[in-house]
């Protein structure tokens, strides 16, 4: 672990000072999972539903988003008109996101829903805002690893059957959690065009086939187990995005915010020596120098989200210097905006 006493550098003054020269006009928003140099820099600090929670009341005219594109997306669907929002790298984008093109599921909802059969889609707030402006046109809600649960049994009284994008792993994590069985859920695989199986046809969860690399691929279960054998009786916790495998072997999972309050609880009660934490590295590596004299927090994988270390210290001054010429401001269709906003206010409306 780096010890290094922060010594604040001419980047950090300078970004102090223009935070200071726009004062109320400016809020700078960061996500979990960004690293300790923007962090520092940071107004608000919040998962994606915390974050996108508090957007309505930032009176602000500037936001500028520390994390990757689809929550500035987000920011600016839900902003006050007039506000604008900046991203200091545009090319951070979500992998996942990436992984569900909003024409491939416009195609497939017009295929599963040509029979009559009503179909929710369930979007996770991890993707673009064209593939939420779809979701919104077909009659169905965003959700976030938060409240996907809730959300998910709301899809599911909604509809025939829910298609949960683009996260096929929070989509299966959250059905077994509900009950669903495993044989009413299928797995589409687009290469082979499944769209019209049996299976699809009576299944009631359709999962998308996306996932996070870095929650899915670097989080083996070999892992999980080799910390239960090292610290006997000590309790593995995850990120819902890891794959179900893992998660069924693990003693909890949830969202960022779950995982942050499982540690702090965990750091109350003071009966744990250790416990083991399954996310993105730079929020684990806060929460073990936070209670490092308290409890022994240790990380699954020391995996770090690429996207989101796009955003450094170094592009959020540049961001801040360029902030009247609207330099990294981020803009969205409006043709996108009512039904992408639908989406997600029915969201917020759900989880009230
Ligand atoms: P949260 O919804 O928990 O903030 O997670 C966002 C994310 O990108 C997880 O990989
Ligand atoms: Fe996307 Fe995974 Fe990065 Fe989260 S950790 S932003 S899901 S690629």
């Amino acid at each position: 672990m780096d010890n290094k006493v922060y010594a604040p550098d001419s980047t950090d003054a300078h970004i102090d000072a223009l935070k200071k020269r726009y004062g109320g006009d400016l809020v700078i928003l960061g996500h979990h999972y960004q690293s300790d140099d923007v962090i520092r820099h940071v107004d608000i600090v919040g998962d994606s539903l915390e974050l996108a929670r508090r957007i309505p009341d930032i009176k602000a005219r500037n936001i500028v988003f520390c994390g990757v594109y689809f929550m500035a997306e987000s920011a600016c669907l839900l902003a006050r008109p007039g506000q604008r929002v900046f991203l200091p790298d545009h090319d951070a984008d979500c992998a996942m996101a990436r992984m569900a093109r909003a024409e491939d599921v416009e195609r497939v909802l017009e295929r599963l829903t040509s029979t009559g059969r009503r179909i929710v889609p369930l979007v996770y707030v991890n993707s673009s805002l064209a593939v939420k402006a779809v979701v919104g046109r077909f009659g169905g809600a965003v959700c976030t690893s938060s409240n996907a649960r809730i959300m998910l049994e709301w899809a599911l009284k909604e509809g025939d059957a829910v298609l949960f994008l683009p996260d096929r792993n929070l989509g299966c994590n959250t059905a077994r959690a509900l009950g669903v069985p495993a044989d009413k859920q299928v797995l589409l695989d687009l290469s082979r065009d499944n769209l019209d199986t049996e299976d699809v046809r009576k299944a009631k969860l359709l999962l998308w086939p996306g996932c996070c690399p870095i929650h899915e691929s670097l989080m083996k279960v070999e892992m999980v187990d080799a910390f239960h054998q090292h610290f006997p009786g000590c309790r593995v916790i995850v990120h819902p995005e890891c794959s179900p495998e893992v998660v069924e072997r693990c003693d909890g999972a949830g969202s960022t915010a779950y995982l942050i309050k499982e540690v702090e609880n965990a750091v109350a009660q003071g009966r744990e020596s250790a416990l083991c934490v399954g996310t993105e590295f730079h929020l684990v590596r806060r929460l073990m120098e936070k209670y490092a004299d308290r409890i022994n927090i240790i990380p699954l994988a020391q995996a770090t989200c690429p996207d989101m270390d796009r955003v450094t210290a170094e592009k959020l001054l540049a961001t801040l210097e360029g902030l009247d010429a609207g330099k990294g401001e981020v803009f969205v269709e409006e043709a996108l905006k009512a039904p992408a906003r639908e989406s997600l206010v029915r969201m917020l409306e759900i989880c009230r």
